[in-house]
């Protein structure tokens, strides 16, 4: 892999953000002063970069509740007020205005497309669109039954075998690479469920959308040709621009991670995807389904579920509630929820069990104590999986669609860390409490 270079226009992006006001801590009697860095939205941060040189110490912050991992320009939340925000622009203004690729446009290059960049960013995504007919056998041999996040993952991190221009300059040839990786994941979603079902392959077709492509690789059969239909594009590209970026969480966060080793854009992608099939993370969105289908088919006590969920004696909890940031409400929840409504209407389903009782627990929910004291609302995956199932796509390819809307942001966070003048490997440190050293006892002598 050819030699990394910084970008000398952002050296020192954290260190702009330094303000005149200080931190102090005292230990063993000394007094510290520390940096205090505030953000372009206000957002204040100790600075603790030199504390462990200084003092000795180390800060201890399980699951990274407190710690900033780095300066980031691409997206801002603010969870206390339900803001959601890529390079400034409303994700409100964005899911109603925008397609996914001038939203992943934006994520990846820091400013919405003119037309005409529009338009060559589309041209790649066409040009991109076919795998390498020898990537294609892999498909047959995965086991059937195979989650398609583990053929997804194993797919990408093979990119690269097939494609290793694609990791030799990656920051200067990032319009190429992302327009590759966005082309190719959808290809290959697509045919890792055509696959699961034993079907033909659809190729991609160089005259449609992103979305209404990826539709017609879905769905498209040699005994009933799919027709393409402008309300569903139109919800998937809602849908995928809601998932596009959501600044440090689990999966972007492991993806900065691995690629701080200096790995390439796939491998680190490849292992952002596994994070995201986590129940806890991108996978909830199936495991709503399953939990909305099973409250269902046991008749619809939903109230028994609620009960479970606030037992603490009883590891259940209810899925597409709660958020890590989010602690008033999540402002893509609100989006899809309406989205679900005109979905639903657009194609003719007048009404949905599942959707019914998904409304149902969200009202006893918001007025419950237990929840309301948590701060607990109904995330982004509470009614994303009731859209996906009425555009016709099966549970197990609802985490493959987050995958598929969060692309633009793991790449614009890798290129982000990857120009970084900051940038060092990701290395905690820890606390250690195992024994202290003791003498080595030779195996005929341990009891
Ligand atoms: N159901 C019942 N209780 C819950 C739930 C829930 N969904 N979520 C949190 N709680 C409770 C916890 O038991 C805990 O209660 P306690 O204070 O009495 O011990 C309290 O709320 C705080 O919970 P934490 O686990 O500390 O919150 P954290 O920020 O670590 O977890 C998470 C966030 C993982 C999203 C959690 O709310 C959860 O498990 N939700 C269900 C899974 C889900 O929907 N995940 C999708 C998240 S969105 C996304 O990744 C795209």
């Amino acid at each position: 892999m050819s030699e990394w270079k910084v970008n000398k226009k952002d050296e020192a992006m954290l260190n702009n953000f330094v303000s005149d006001q200080k931190a102090q801590v005292i230990l063993d009697g000394k007094t510290y002063t520390l940096p205090v860095i505030i953000g372009s939205e206000g957002e204040k941060a100790i600075d603790i970069r030199t504390l462990r040189a200084e003092t000795g110490y180390v800060t201890i912050d399980s699951g990274y509740m407190n710690t900033g991992s780095c300066g980031s320009n691409i997206t801002y939340l603010d969870g206390e007020q339900g803001i959601l925000n890529y390079r400034g622009y409303g994700i409100e203004e964005l899911a109603n205005n925008c397609s996914f690729v001038e939203v992943a446009f934006l994520l990846v290059h820091g400013s919405l497309p003119t037309q005409s960049e529009l338009s060559n960013f589309s041209r790649l995504l066409g040009r991109f669109a076919l795998l390498h007919e020898d990537m294609i056998h892999f498909f047959d041999h995965f086991p059937p039954y195979s989650p398609p996040m583990s053929i997804l993952s194993s797919m990408v991190n093979s990119l690269c075998n097939f494609y290793p221009e694609m990791t030799e300059n990656p920051v200067e040839d990032i319009d190429l690479m992302s327009a590759r990786l966005l082309s190719k994941i959808r290809t290959i979603a697509a045919f890792s469920y055509r696959k699961s079902l034993g079907q033909p392959l659809v190729y991609p077709r160089h005259d449609l959308s992103y979305c209404a492509n990826f539709l017609n690789m879905m769905f498209d059969s040699p005994v009933r040709p799919y027709e393409v239909n402008q309300n569903v594009v139109a919800a998937l590209n809602k849908l995928l621009i809601l998932h596009a970026d959501h600044e440090q969480n689990c999966s972007t966060s492991t993806v900065r991670l691995v690629g701080s080793a200096r790995v390439n854009l796939y491998a680190s992608i490849s292992a952002g995807i596994n994070a995201l099939w986590g129940p806890l993370h991108g996978g909830a969105n199936e495991a709503v389904i399953e939990m909305l289908e099973e409250i269902y088919q046991s008749g619809g006590d939903y109230m028994k579920y609620l009960d479970k969920a606030k037992d603490r004696n009883d590891p259940f909890r209810l899925v597409g509630f709660g958020h890590r940031v989010y602690k008033s409400h999540d402002p893509r929840s609100r989006i899809i929820k309406a989205a679900c409504d005109q979905v639903l209407a657009a194609l003719g389903i007048s009404s949905d069990p599942l959707l019914d009782i998904a409304r149902e627990i969200e009202e006893v929910v918001l007025s419950d104590s237990y929840f309301v004291e948590r701060n607990l609302y109904p995330n982004v995956d509470f009614y994303s999986g009731i859209i996906y199932r009425a555009l016709g796509i099966p549970n197990n390819m609802f985490t493959v669609m987050f995958a598929l809307g969060r692309l633009p942001g793991w790449i614009a966070h890798w290129k982000e860390m990857w120009d970084d003048p900051n940038w060092r490997i990701g290395r905690p440190r820890q606390i250690y409490t195992g024994p202290t050293r003791r003498p080595f006892v030779p195996i005929d002598e341990r009891e």
